[in-house]
């Protein structure tokens, strides 16, 4: 049995919306066995697919039911541990000794050319002396690559590893839900994750925290254009006016991207100024720039 032509042209029609292409593939069309067939190539072509795909994606019937399939109860499933798989470190070391852990694992991982190991030990090392039970850490940009200990650092991955180990309220904001949901996946249920602008987040965390001081401030958010590093660094000095009300006498501040190549300043540029104004204590001047209020 062989199909019309009208058939044919009329499933063009109905189904892709179009006229055909030639008399040739209208021929071919007409000698497949049935009309069923016929529809069935018509709805299993790219073209009908593709058109189809962009209507139902478009449609806010989909988004509605998307969300809902993908926004269910996550029973018995909820984050517990840090995923040491997932941030590329494939032994999963057996101490719970941060500084051991740091000397092991992270540190090798961090001596890369932008070398933060330094800057990080610094810094790990001025919040353990200030001798606090549970300490406040603060991060704006949070793991977004995981595994990319060479370029970006990994930071949220190591403070959540203190934050677990040695005791601390951690929180990390970005306003990409990409980069939360990297850090979701790599962080302990220790790590608490805010999705939003970092200068909105930082404001409201300081009216909450009233009477708090913010002892760890690490600051890495705004990427840094090296031909044009301004942005960053006004937005990084926003950041920072923003929580200001919890900085205070021993605060430990870090601004990552500091001196990148022959530039000084980086994403700490205007912060450089306030802490000189501050008349802080410098701990760490590398890739990563360290101070501490005095
Ligand atoms: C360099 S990455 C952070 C890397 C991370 N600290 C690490 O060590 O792996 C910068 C992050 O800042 C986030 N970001 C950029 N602008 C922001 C803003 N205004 N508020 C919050 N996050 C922002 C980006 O989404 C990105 O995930």
């Amino acid at each position: 049995m062989t199909i019309s032509r009208e058939t044919v042209v009329g499933a063009y029609r109905l189904i892709l919306g179009r006229e055909p292409e030639s008399e040739d593939v209208i021929l071919q069309y007409m000698k497949l066995g049935s009309a069923e067939q016929l529809r069935e190539e018509f709805l299993q072509s790219e073209e009908f697919l593709a058109k189809a795909a962009g209507r139902l994606f478009d449609a806010p019937q989909f988004k509605s039911r998307y969300k809902q399939a993908l926004t269910g109860t996550l029973q018995g499933s909820a984050l517990n541990d840090p995923d040491y798989p997932y941030v590329g470190i494939e032994e999963v070391p057996g101490t719970d000794d941060f500084f051991e852990l740091f000397d092991s694992v992270f540190a090798p991982r961090l001596m890369g050319t932008k070398n933060r190991e330094p800057g990080f030990r610094r810094m790990f090392e001025a919040l353990r002396d200030l001798g606090l039970q549970r300490p406040l850490i603060l991060e704006s940009g949070c793991l977004r690559v995981p595994g990319n200990w060479a370029g970006d650092g990994q930071s949220t991955f190591l403070l959540d590893a203190y934050a677990r180990l040695e005791g601390a309220d951690f929180f990390s904001v970005d306003n990409n839900p990409e980069s939360v949901d990297s850090a979701r996946r790599a962080c302990s249920d220790r790590t608490q994750l805010i999705l939003n602008d970092s200068v909105a987040a930082f404001i409201t965390i300081a009216s909450i925290c009233q009477g708090r001081r913010v002892d760890l401030l690490y600051l890495d958010s705004f990427d840094l254009d090296p031909d044009d590093p301004a942005p960053s660094a006004a937005h990084h000095a926003r950041e920072f006016e923003a929580i200001r009300p919890l900085v205070k006498s021993g605060t430990i501040i870090c601004v990552d991207d500091f001196r990148v190549g022959d530039m000084v300043g980086g994403k700490g540029a205007l912060i450089e100024a306030r802490m000189r104004e501050m008349n802080a204590h410098v701990l760490h001047d590398g890739y990563q720039k360290v101070w501490q209020v005095r």
